[in-house]
């Protein structure tokens, strides 16, 4: 028996030695763990005065730029500076006295007296009485990503002002609210679904009287539909030298048909070139007969409002301008009685979507135009666009672009005035 006993003594520290080599080598491991970390780790008693660090990782010193050696028995608010924002250290401050775990970015400065954004997050440690006996902060340099998210939101504001700028020279352009000329009486609505529209509309006194009317509708919206509408804005206009609207004759300046406007049109932007298509609807009205010449090029048939009569839609078609090379139009003409209305508008208006995802669709367009027909021009014209817009609940999924005209009293034939 007394032979066995220092044998099971060695036998049992033997085990001792072997658990404690385990012990220190799962140790050495999880500060070696610790130390290749990316983050600070950071660890403070909490139940010394002013709760000094008692260890900082190898990841501390690399984002901060201090020795361990110099931050152990410190409280870590020398990390900050004139620069850190006091609710930030306020936050960290009730978190602690609440003994809750916290998470803020924070201005710190490095050891170099360099700034840099730190992620801080801190969690109390409790024993086994539920006492708080230390807190643990992770400390990461989100310096990048802030200054990204900053040029981010500085490149967005300086957008947000070109765009907003761009949309006021693009309302600028529009034609006014309501005007008289050469025999008609105009109203327009114009209402983008975002800061620019991809909607066009022109109104083109022209010099022998007649006057045109145009409104287009680019594919898709933003700043590329709007570019190209700017564009086909200018193009437009009678006074861009070599107008599509105007041409030289022999006996002088005549308005171009309105169908070959639309395949001039059509040459001058293929798709391929813009990436984008556009409808069109372009009409030349001539006071002295009251004959209102157009062609429709894939846009939405206007509405014609008789003096006395049922609302019924304007005969016409063609392709979408650009669609296709070599595409043909032709001219459609209809007769206006003074009095009589037409109502233009782009596809915004009868596909505007309510709540349920209906379409604000014809019937109630032509319903909403018989409606207010007793009304002023301007004053008709805004209830229907108000209709629309009330439809789709304030939130316009597309540019909601309406032009109304009307017959007024028919003018004496000008001598000179041309139009086919
Ligand atoms: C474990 C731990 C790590 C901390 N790390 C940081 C840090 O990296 N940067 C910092 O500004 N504050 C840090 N703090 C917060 C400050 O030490 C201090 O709690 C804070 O400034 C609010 O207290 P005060 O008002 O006494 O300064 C840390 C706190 C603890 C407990």
């Amino acid at each position: 028996m007394s032979a066995e006993r220092p044998q099971q003594n060695e036998d049992a520290s033997a085990v001792a030695r072997l658990q404690e080599r385990a012990l220190a080598d799962q140790l050495a491991l999880k500060d070696r763990a610790l130390d290749v970390a990316a983050e600070g780790i950071t660890i403070a008693d909490a139940r010394l005065p002013d709760r000094p660090l008692i260890y900082a990782n190898e990841g501390f010193e690399r984002v901060t730029g201090y020795a361990i050696a110099e931050v152990l028995g410190r409280n870590c608010r020398f990390l900050q500076g004139p620069g850190t924002d006091p609710a930030a250290v306020e936050e960290i401050r009730t978190a602690i006295a609440n003994e809750r775990e916290c998470l803020v970015e924070i201005l710190n400065y490095r050891r170099d007296g360099t700034t840099f954004w730190n992620r801080l997050s801190i969690t109390p440690v409790r024993n086994d009485l539920g006492e708080v006996t230390h807190f643990i902060g992770i400390q990461s340099d989100v310096t990048a990503r802030r200054e990204a998210e900053h040029g981010l939101r500085r490149a967005k504001e300086a957008l947000e002002h070109d765009l907003r700028l761009a949309a006021r020279v693009q309302q600028a352009l529009l034609p006014p609210a309501e005007q008289q000329l050469g025999g008609l009486r105009i109203a327009r609505a114009f209402y983008p679904c975002t800061d620019l529209a991809g909607d066009a509309m022109g109104v083109v006194a022209f010099p022998e009287g007649p006057v045109g009317l145009y409104l287009l509708d680019v594919s898709g919206h933003g700043v590329g539909a709007a570019l190209l509408s700017f564009t086909l804005n200018h193009t437009l206009s009678p006074s861009a030298e070599g107008s599509l609207l105007i041409e030289d004759s022999r006996q002088g300046p005549s308005v171009v048909p309105p169908s070959r406007v639309a395949e001039r049109l059509n040459r001058q932007f293929p798709m391929d070139r813009t990436r984008q298509y556009f409808t069109f609807v372009y009409g030349v009205f001539d006071g002295a007969h009251g004959r209102f010449r157009y062609v429709m090029a894939g846009h939405p048939a206007p509405v014609f409002l008789p003096m006395t009569g049922p609302p019924a839609p304007l005969h016409g078609r063609g392709l979408p301008i650009g669609m296709i090379e070599n595409a043909t139009y032709d001219d459609e003409v209809a007769v206006m009685e003074p009095g009589d209305r037409i109502y233009f508008y782009t596809d915004g208006v009868i596909e505007a979507l309510d709540s349920s995802e209906e379409e604000f669709g014809h019937a109630r367009l032509m319903t909403e135009i018989e409606r207010h027909r007793e009304l002023p021009l301007p004053s008709g014209l805004d209830r229907v666009a108000g209709a629309v817009r009330e439809w789709s609940g304030g939130s316009l999924r597309d540019d909601v672009t309406l032009l109304v005209i009307e017959r007024g009293e028919p003018l004496r034939p000008a001598s000179s005035a041309r139009t086919d």
